[in-house]
């Protein structure tokens, strides 16, 4: 948005046809015009790093270099550091799964993971499962390789399991090469796969024999309801990715992916092409900043923080959105799903929002074909509650216009109402 330039590009051509696939992530597009003084970002999913103690993170990282400098400043292992693997181990008990330090391997990020993964599985033509609306990130690792991706609706309890049972009929046994899902507070749909889904997904991903990846950067940031298990608690072969972007800062780029032994070999081979190794600074300064206990408290702070966030955005939603839109409520995360009649196309309205002062991400760029386009993304994490009140008002403003011709047409019976619900 905003600062993109058309250039000529006298390669064009030459380049590999799957890169023809990867589409620009419309959030990073963003940042550009959400970083004018005025503008109320309600659009990126930036983690409130300002939160994180930077004296803790100063430590830290002082500490890597002054006492670890031999391993911080060296090139190291490609599943990453031991004594970070360890710590990651302590992580994922405290949310009910039990792995050991050579189960894992270290990531810069879990998009690193992504990336990896789609190398690791995937050919031209592959069938990928995942929900829709799914995270762009994924899309744009996936559609690298040319995957054909079959996206499974959701409704308040996460991914459908009648549907899903559905789509892998039609695939046949063994007939996708993954199904990827986002089962805590989903991005973009806020919404959490419910417990009895997690079995039911795991039975049938089993019945099938297709791999499941949970990718679960929200887990801890949940503000009301109990835990529910992690998919990787539930079967020992589903593969995991984790993050400490939302529980430390993404700043670091550290992630983490723990799979079966014989899946872990082939990502690793991929890994060493992809990096040699993860960076070693990075893994010291995030196994000093987890080795002492103040990172509880900051990350308990974060979601007291996120959850006021949350409630400002849905109680100015419920003020001032018309009663055409529906959104989800979500219990932790960063992220609420916003879904409008057909006719509201929230791309072409982007435009008027960010001259009323507001971003959001318009909803086609959660789906890889194009649908999503009467729907949008709002992220509560970044902006203060007041401001998230003001940056609703403002898109409700947008949205009137808009609506007025929509209610225009429905008085006069012209236009159908198709509007139906999804995540
Ligand atoms: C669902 C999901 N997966 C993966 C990522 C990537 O996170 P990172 O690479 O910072 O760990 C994000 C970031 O927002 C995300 O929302």
């Amino acid at each position: 948005m905003g600062t993109a330039r058309v250039v000529f590009d006298k390669w064009e051509g030459r380049y590999a046809q799957r890169i023809g696939d990867v589409r620009s992530s419309a959030v990073r597009d963003l940042f550009a015009a959400a970083s004018r003084p005025d503008m109320i970002s309600l659009s990126g999913g930036m983690p409130e790093v300002r939160a994180v103690p930077a004296h803790a993170v100063a430590d830290a990282a002082h500490g890597a270099v002054v006492h670890a400098g031999a391993q911080a400043l060296q090139y190291g292992s490609s599943n990453g550091r031991v004594e970070l693997r360890e710590t990651i181990v302590e992580l994922m008990a405290e949310t009910g799964v039990r792995i050991a330090a050579a189960d894992v391997v270290v990531t810069a990020g879990a998009q690193q993971g992504l990336d990896l993964l789609a190398k690791t599985f995937l050919d031209p033509g592959d069938v990928v499962i995942c929900e829709g609306p799914t995270y762009v990130g994924a899309l744009q690792a996936f559609s690298a390789y040319q995957p054909d991706i079959r996206c499974i609706p959701m409704d308040g309890e996460g991914m459908r399991m009648d549907l899903l049972e559905a789509e892998l009929r039609a695939v046949g046994y063994q007939g996708a090469k993954f199904i990827y899902t986002i089962p805590n507070f989903q991005n973009p749909g806020g919404v959490t796969l419910s417990a009895p889904r997690r079995r039911r997904l795991l039975e049938l991903a089993r019945e099938y024999d297709i791999p499941v990846i949970e990718d679960d950067p929200y887990g801890r940031l949940r503000f009301e309801g109990g835990h529910v298990k992690p998919l990787r608690a539930l079967d020992d072969e589903v593969i995991y990715l984790g993050t400490f972007s939302k529980i430390f800062a993404p700043g670091l780029r550290l992630g983490w992916m723990t799979a079966p032994q014989p899946i872990l070999a082939k990502v690793l081979l991929v890994k060493q092409a992809a990096d040699l190794c993860g960076s070693a600074f990075a893994q010291v300064t995030a196994e000093r900043y987890f080795a002492g206990t103040r990172w509880r408290k900051v990350l308990q702070g974060l979601a007291r923080t996120y959850a006021e966030r949350r409630d400002a955005m849905l109680a100015a939603l419920e003020e001032y959105f018309p009663p055409e839109a529906s959104w989800t409520r979500p219990e932790g995360g960063f992220f609420v799903w916003v879904e409008f009649p057909e006719f509201l196309d929230t791309k072409t309205m982007l435009a008027e929002a960010v001259e009323h002062g507001v971003t959001y991400v318009p909803g086609d760029g959660f789906y890889p074909d194009g649908r999503g386009r009467n729907c949008m993304r709002l992220a509560f994490c970044y902006a203060e509650p007041e401001a998230i009140t003001e940056g609703i008002r403002r898109l409700a403003e947008v949205l009137e216009d808009r609506l007025e011709l929509y209610r225009a047409f429905i008085a006069a019976g012209a236009l159908p109402d198709r509007s139906e619900g999804a995540a």
